[in-house]
């Protein structure tokens, strides 16, 4: 509101061509009000994208996006009050014409969706996590655990093993616990990296995870034992770590089989491999573990695990945040889990309307973030607006850490 009680309005909106963490460019958006009240958001991109995400960029192009948003779009938004989330969002989608932003670019949505977000909260004298649970209609859940990535592989590091990413899924009272004992994780695991393979030169992964020349089964033993021994340190007290991976399956399939380096599996033989997994290394989190059509298998999986299993089952490339996808996932009993990923769907109120679903089936949420990310922590704010079961943001490296000490900062956690 300004002073004289009256909405605050869209005054001015600027897109700015920025860089993410692997260099490649992407955008930031600036939504001012009419009493210069600047609020930005900058979007990630992914390299493992499921082919059901909405058009990143036109062509490929950030400066053709940013042609078409200030030509074709912004025009349409200036003047609009802040605090119409829908409304705004649905503007940004009628504007771009095509039903996946190929005009517009999702990555451009989804800047202008969170800067428009942020700015509504900022008018409103509130925080953004609690602007997101308003529109949710719940009051902002528990924190998340952190779903943090310790060690890398497939497409995010070449030469590491052919699963993607080897996760901590760590749960404890007080988030400062959750980030320290995720920290002693990565370093554990680095440490009986080092032991293992003396000789190799270890590197880190597009999300701060380790990568080394272990195959899937070494690297899974490495991580378990890893969260074992910082479960059994006694320096967490309460907490809960337990191994989960993300096996960006779509990436590994081909020609009806899953391709690991050594050998190849059918999508029976894929269930069973996963189910063994699962219950050999009790793990907490199981995330695209088929191809982005396998809905059979996915239900397949979750009818066989779930029976006294605390295991989130996660669409992320399946369902890629899409309400659609989501309704059928549910219909077929594929998952437990709903990964989101705003830019794969390009609004907040399509993520929202996912996040719904997900409510309504009783499922939990995941909010994850992209393997080129921006130092950019809107995405903590949205893990406890959307109620998220976990927080999917990496544990290392700037980009990642950040969202981390974003949510020390929600959580008012001032101790030294
Ligand atoms: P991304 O993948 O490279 O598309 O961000 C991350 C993931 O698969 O979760
Ligand atoms: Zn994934």
């Amino acid at each position: 509101m300004t002073a004289h009680g009256v909405p605050e309005r869209i005054g001015q909106i600027r897109l700015r061509k920025v860089y993410d963490s692997r260099g490649n460019p992407t955008v930031e958006a600036t939504v001012l009000s009419d009493v210069d009240r600047a609020a930005m958001a900058s979007c990630p991109s992914g390299a493992s994208t499921g082919s059901h995400e909405v058009v990143s960029f036109p062509d490929g192009s950030v400066d053709r996006g940013i042609e078409f948003a200030m030509t074709r779009v912004v025009p349409h938004l200036l003047g609009r009050p802040l605090g119409e989330q829908k409304p705004f969002d649905a503007e940004l989608k009628e504007r771009d014409g095509t039903g996946n932003f190929a005009s517009l670019g999702g990555n451009i949505a989804s800047a202008l969706s969170i800067a428009y977000a942020r700015a509504s909260a900022a008018a409103e004298g509130r925080e953004l996590f609690d602007y997101v649970a308003r529109l949710r209609g719940r009051p902002p859940g528990r924190f998340p655990a952190i779903v943090g990535n310790v060690m890398n592989g497939g497409v995010h590091a070449v030469g590491g093993p052919s699963i993607q990413e080897f996760i901590a899924f760590v749960e404890a009272p007080g988030f400062r616990t959750q980030v320290e004992a995720a920290v002693q994780v990565h370093r554990e695991v680095g440490r009986r990296l080092r032991e293992r393979f003396p000789s190799a030169a270890l590197g880190r992964g597009d999300e701060g995870g380790w990568v080394a020349p272990a195959d899937d089964e070494q690297a899974l033993d490495i991580l378990a034992q890893s969260c074992q021994a910082v479960q059994a340190s006694g320096r967490f007290p309460g907490a809960a770590i337990r191994p989960g991976l993300d096996f960006a399956a779509s990436e590994l399939y081909r020609d009806g089989r899953y391709h690991y380096r050594g050998r190849s599996l059918t999508p029976e033989e894929q269930v069973a491999f996963v189910q063994d997994l699962v219950e050999r290394f009790d793990l907490a989190y199981a995330e695209d573990p088929f191809d982005e059509e396998g809905f059979s298998e996915f239900s397949a999986l979750t009818g066989r695990i779930l029976t006294g299993r605390k295991v989130h089952v996660v669409g992320d490339d399946l369902y890629t945040t899409s309400p659609g996808r989501v309704r059928r996932g549910m219909d077929g009993k594929a998952t437990n889990s709903v990964l989101l990923k705003v830019n794969q769907v390009g609004t907040l109120s399509d993520t929202l309307e996912t996040v719904a679903l997900a409510d309504q089936a009783g499922w939990s949420t995941i909010t994850s973030h992209r393997s080129g990310e921006t130092t950019d922590t809107w995405l903590s704010h949205l893990s406890v607006g959307f109620g998220s079961a976990g927080i999917k943001c990496g544990v290392l490296g700037g980009e990642r850490i950040a969202k981390l000490n974003e949510l020390l900062r929600i959580a008012g956690d001032a101790s030294s």
